[in-house]
């Protein structure tokens, strides 16, 4: 049976205060969210998407002021990042204060913390008084949802409440940085793009491919944001359906390509960040048609394109491993 969906943030807040599930909007994807100091809630969360306890989870603030909750110290450097980009797609690791259960940070010693951008996000931790832990609401290793429907497609049995707040303005995950010094380190690539990171930080340094057992970022295993129909990637042209397949194309820039049953453009003059608003949406139309491959072009690698072809990447890994 499917939960119900409201769009009103109070109601929201009430169910997270009561140690509820609600999937809720942010400016970058929907997020699973529960009260990040209930250790029984935080439990539910990674029991409704079948998540491993070794991945922790992003907690929310309603504003940078308030990071003084979650975190024991910040790091002068992660303080001039948060001024800058908070409210924003931008999670920092931070060491993290004892009122965060361990459940929510894996047994780690640092939390992830992040102050989103969407009005009825922050309404909702304005409403329930405590930090919200959320992870994307998707089901664990499956595609991103940013619209309430793509929730309650996926997830509607396992949760409580959904707040539609429409579609998510960014559309992929925010960049997980970690501060070291004057050094910023990027453990996942997401809606803020590094040259935006570098205008604070100067250089900043990306994590090398983590290995799978040990990735720096706990959650970014090879595969992952997959869905359930295969992916394979291409460059310049691209290729030609096999006779009798059902092939579905994406790509940043319409092309023309005959045999294609389905194809998805994400941006009529390519901007990267149109195609990462439309990026998880297309993927999710794409693997509702019953197609027997997604076929998707790799991105420009600068700006918002990294994170696109991060989650490409890691989208076709899911498939070759299920092949093998
Ligand atoms: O945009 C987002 O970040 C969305 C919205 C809902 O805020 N959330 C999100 O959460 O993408 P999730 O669970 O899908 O990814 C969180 C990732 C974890 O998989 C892990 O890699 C990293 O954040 N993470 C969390 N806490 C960490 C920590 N203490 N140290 C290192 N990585 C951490
Ligand atoms: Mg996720």
């Amino acid at each position: 049976m499917n939960c119900p969906v409201t769009t009103d943030p109070a109601r929201a807040a009430e169910v997270i205060r009561r140690g509820g599930l609600v999937a809720l909007p942010t400016e970058t994807v929907y997020g699973l969210g529960a009260d990040a100091t209930n250790p029984v809630a935080a439990a539910g969360i990674f029991a409704a998407k079948q998540r491993p306890f070794f991945d922790p989870l992003i907690v929310h603030l309603p504003s940078a002021a308030e990071v003084g909750r979650v975190a024991s110290s910040v790091p002068e450097l992660a303080r001039r990042l948060a001024k800058k980009f908070w409210p924003g797609p931008l999670t920092l690791i931070l060491p993290k204060q004892p009122v965060i259960p361990d459940i929510v940070t894996s047994g780690l010693e640092t939390v992830g913390v992040r102050v989103p951008d969407h009005p009825l996000m922050q309404r909702v931790l304005e409403l329930a008084g405590c930090p919200i832990a959320a992870p994307s609401a998707n089901p664990f290793g499956r595609l991103s949802p940013t619209r309430a429907e793509h929730v309650l497609s996926l997830m509607g049995a396992d949760i409580d409440l959904i707040l539609d707040g429409g579609t998510c303005s960014v559309g992929v995950e925010s960049t997980i940085i970690r501060v070291d010094g004057d050094v910023a380190t990027i453990l996942r690539p997401g809606g803020l793009s590094l040259e935006a990171i570098s205008t604070v930080a100067g250089q900043v340094r990306i994590a090398a491919e983590e290995s799978p057992t040990h990735p720096e970022a706990p959650g970014m295993l090879p595969q992952h944001y997959a869905p359930a129909t295969p992916v394979v990637c291409y460059s310049g042209v691209p290729p030609l359906p096999s006779p009798g397949a059902r092939w579905g194309l994406l790509s940043l820039k319409p092309v023309h390509q005959p045999g294609y049953a389905e194809a998805r453009f994400l941006s009529e003059s390519g901007n990267l960040l149109e195609a990462a608003a439309r990026f998880f949406e297309a993927l999710h139309e794409l693997d509702r048609e019953n197609l027997d491959q997604i076929v998707a072009e790799s991105f420009p690698d600068e700006g918002l394109g990294r994170a696109l072809n991060d989650r490409l990447k890691r989208a076709a890994a899911t498939n070759r491993v299920a092949r093998a």
